[in-house]
């Protein structure tokens, strides 16, 4: 592959599904057997893990942290391109703590010639990361989801630090509270999205800069089996186990979907998207400065 992806995974030792912050959380479920359950989660990430490398990604992985389950979801903690990184401000207090271990993170990748830049959203301006801010290589732009756990204020503060679009999609409802778990920019300038989750302002601006013929409508069965939440680069998409129509929707554009169990997960509400950060992504208008250099 030209350009290798390269993709950032927690480990999922310390995951456990114990307090609740958004619908799908169930830790009832979970506490019902919790060494059950963590053993699944380990399964689960591995075999996300292989698929990632099978499809010619390369993965990181860094280690959790006791107390904060949710560090295996790492989507939401930074924002990165052109080798510079903006760290979320958690909206929720049981999140709040892993924005140190991130941002220590990064440091050592940037120490280690990883990133040229670190720096974290202003204190106060709530964002969660990759989560709620899409990058569209087609289009050039951000697409960046709002009003659930990242405050509208955050867009121009990311449009600031990166220097290119950023396109505001309110949230509307708490089941998709985060842009990832109801809209997926495909390599080929697809995008498959869940409506019920926008606003008709936001359906209307989705439809307006992508042209109906990109757009693809996910059903509720997809977007309830975390199916948008999925990594994609190349041709290759990777996501929680899909149902058949939705594969074969992705297949006649050219696309090869791989299923995984993400199970544990979703009793998070978390899927394929989320449990991964892209570090190495490049607007073009980088990739030509470079070449200038
Ligand atoms: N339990 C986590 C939370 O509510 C799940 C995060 C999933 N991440 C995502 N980008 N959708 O914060």
């Amino acid at each position: 592959m030209a350009f290798q992806p390269k993709l950032l995974m927690v480990d999922p030792s310390h995951f456990e599904v114990s307090y609740v912050i958004n619908p799908w959380m169930k830790p009832g479920a979970w506490h019902e057997d919790p060494a059950g359950h963590l053993h699944q989660a380990r399964t689960a990430s591995a075999a996300l893990h292989k698929a990632l490398v099978e499809a010619g990604a390369e993965v990181l992985t860094m280690p959790g942290a006791r107390g904060l389950p949710d560090m295996v979801f790492p989507a939401n903690a930074a924002v990165v391109l052109d080798r510079r990184a903006i760290v979320a401000r958690f909206a929720c207090d049981e999140r709040r703590g892993e924005e140190a271990l991130f941002l220590k993170q990064f440091r050592s990748l940037q120490r280690r010639g990883g990133l040229d830049t670190v720096v974290q959203y202003p204190e106060g301006i709530f964002q969660e990361g990759a989560g709620d801010c899409i990058w569209d290589d087609s289009r050039q732009q951000f697409w960046a989801g709002y009003g659930q756990r990242s405050a509208k204020a955050s867009l121009q503060v990311t449009e600031d630090f990166f220097n290119v679009p950023v396109v505001p999609l309110e949230l509307v409802s708490p089941r998709f509270y985060h842009l990832d778990t109801c809209f997926l920019v495909l390599s080929g300038g697809e995008i498959l999205y869940y409506p019920p989750a926008f606003s008709a302002e936001g359906r209307a601006t989705i439809e307006g800069l992508a042209g109906k013929e990109n757009v693809l409508e996910a059903t509720d069965e997809d977007a309830a089996g975390f199916c948008v939440n999925a990594v994609n680069f190349g041709r290759e998409i990777i996501m929680a186990r899909p149902p058949r129509a939705l594969v074969e929707r992705l297949e006649a554009r050219g696309y090869r979907v791989t299923g995984v169990d993400l199970d544990p997960f979703i009793l998070s509400g978390g899927g394929a998207y989320c449990m991964t950060l892209r570090l190495n992504r490049e607007s073009s208008a980088a990739v030509e400065r470079a070449a200038a250099e």
